[in-house]
């Protein structure tokens, strides 16, 4: 047998698993990379769509790539009918993330290209998921609150018409540009719970939308995606308290997680985050909202404190500490949080799942298949002797 690297109960942290020309992340310092470029630069300078198009074929486009990439977003925003149809007769209070969880396989018996295992079948397969996912977000939301989906309109940006299929008018000001720019920020980020979830279940040969239903689940978990909406939901139970320091200090005598904080690779402030949190002081200031970004600032002070009290100095703010607040002032309701970190975040697992499936990084493809240690019940190798139930005391 090969020789066995123990790793065990670590939950793989610090372990290499496979090479990724995709993203980039030095946790030290607090820098992310995409394709080679800093988070910041895409997020000043870019668009989601073209930072889509970066991470999927490895390079940015030029304009007139850019503007036939966008046209083809644009023409793949076309729900299917009968997921539409499932929606009405879906119970009213399902979560938003389990309503994406189930239409993941609906969108999978639509795409005519479902099995054809080219790339470039699966940059359709792609373009499709990225351009549909936020259909099915805004749909659901109209749908659950009893209102008709709207129709789709080319016109748009990609933010601006999920906000305007979200709330039925277009988005006032900067909002579409700011809610743009969240996309990018969450669009990818290396070897995460959920694009490791994609990876590993098309590394079985399984097609785009298999891995893709597993990163969803991975995402909605509160220790993953599923933080952004925990965090506005602490920042709504903390509105009126007047002792955050104490509020801390109990949680974490509780043995409870302060949540958007802390980073299983980021040993210093995530700088999607510090990103996020300019974002929040200034939509604070134009909104006249500034209590949520004052709280969270407060908050965060008074955790870091409390965590360097506690000899934990490298707990910071992560992504979802400062998208939380952003998300609310754009009036956006909670639990659609973590369905549109989804919406960027399909990007990053497209790019992540054709690189897996087509060996772009590394020599060939590999299914996944780490080992364990059993630790239970052992008679020996012919295994216990079986008595029958009605032999058992
Ligand atoms: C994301 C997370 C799971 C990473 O955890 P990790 O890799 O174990 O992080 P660390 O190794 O830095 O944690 C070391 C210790 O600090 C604790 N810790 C880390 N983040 C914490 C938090 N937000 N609140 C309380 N304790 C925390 C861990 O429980 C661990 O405690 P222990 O040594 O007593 O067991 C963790 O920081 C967390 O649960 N954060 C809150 C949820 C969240 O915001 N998730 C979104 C991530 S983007």
């Amino acid at each position: 047998m090969s020789e066995t690297v123990s790793v065990k109960n670590t939950g793989l942290r610090g372990v290499k698993v496979a090479d990724t020309k995709i993203s980039f992340i030095d946790g030290e310092k607090g820098v992310l990379i995409y394709r080679g470029f800093r988070i910041e630069e895409l997020a000043r300078e870019s668009s989601f769509i073209e930072t889509v198009y970066l991470l999927l074929h490895g390079r940015l486009p030029s304009g007139q790539e850019l503007v036939s990439f966008t046209r083809q977003i644009v023409e793949a925003r076309d729900l299917p009918g009968f997921v539409y149809a499932s929606f009405r007769k879906w119970p009213k209070q399902s979560h938003p993330m389990d309503v994406l969880l189930a239409s993941i396989p609906l969108l999978a018996m639509a795409d005519p290209d479902l099995l054809e295992e080219t790339r470039e079948a699966n940059v359709r397969k792609a373009i499709r998921l990225i351009a549909r996912l936020p259909l099915v977000v805004a749909g659901w939301h109209r749908i659950r609150n009893g209102l008709d989906p709207l129709p789709v309109n080319g016109h748009l940006s990609h933010a601006a018409h999920f906000l305007w299929q979200l709330n039925g008018k277009e988005p006032e000001g900067e909002t579409a540009h700011d809610l743009d720019t969240c996309l990018i920020l969450h669009a990818d980020h290396t070897f995460n719970a959920s694009t490791f979830a994609c990876r590993e279940v098309v590394s079985t040969r399984a097609h785009m939308y298999a891995g893709v239903v597993a990163g969803v689940g991975a995402l909605s978990g509160s220790l993953h995606g599923g933080a952004n909406a925990e965090v506005m939901k602490m920042l709504m139970e903390l509105e009126s308290e007047g002792d955050i320091p104490g509020w801390v200090k109990g949680q974490l005598d509780q043995g409870r997680k302060i949540m958007g904080m802390g980073h299983a690779v980021y040993k210093t402030t995530d700088p999607r985050a510090a990103f996020l949190k300019e974002m929040a002081q200034r939509l604070g200031k134009e909104l006249g909202q500034g209590k949520w970004s004052r709280l969270s600032a407060e908050i965060e002070g008074a955790s870091v404190k409390e965590f360097e009290k506690r000899g934990k100095p490298t707990i910071k703010p992560n992504v979802d500490f400062y998208s939380a607040p952003v998300y609310h002032m754009m009036g956006i309701a909670t639990d659609l949080f973590t369905p549109i970190f989804a919406m960027s975040r399909i990007a990053g697992w497209c790019a992540h799942i054709i690189e897996e499936k087509f060996a772009e990084a590394q020599e060939k493809p590999m299914l996944y298949r780490p080992s364990t240690e059993y630790i239970g019940n052992y008679c020996g190798l012919m295994g216990c002797i079986y008595e029958p139930v009605t032999e058992r005391k």
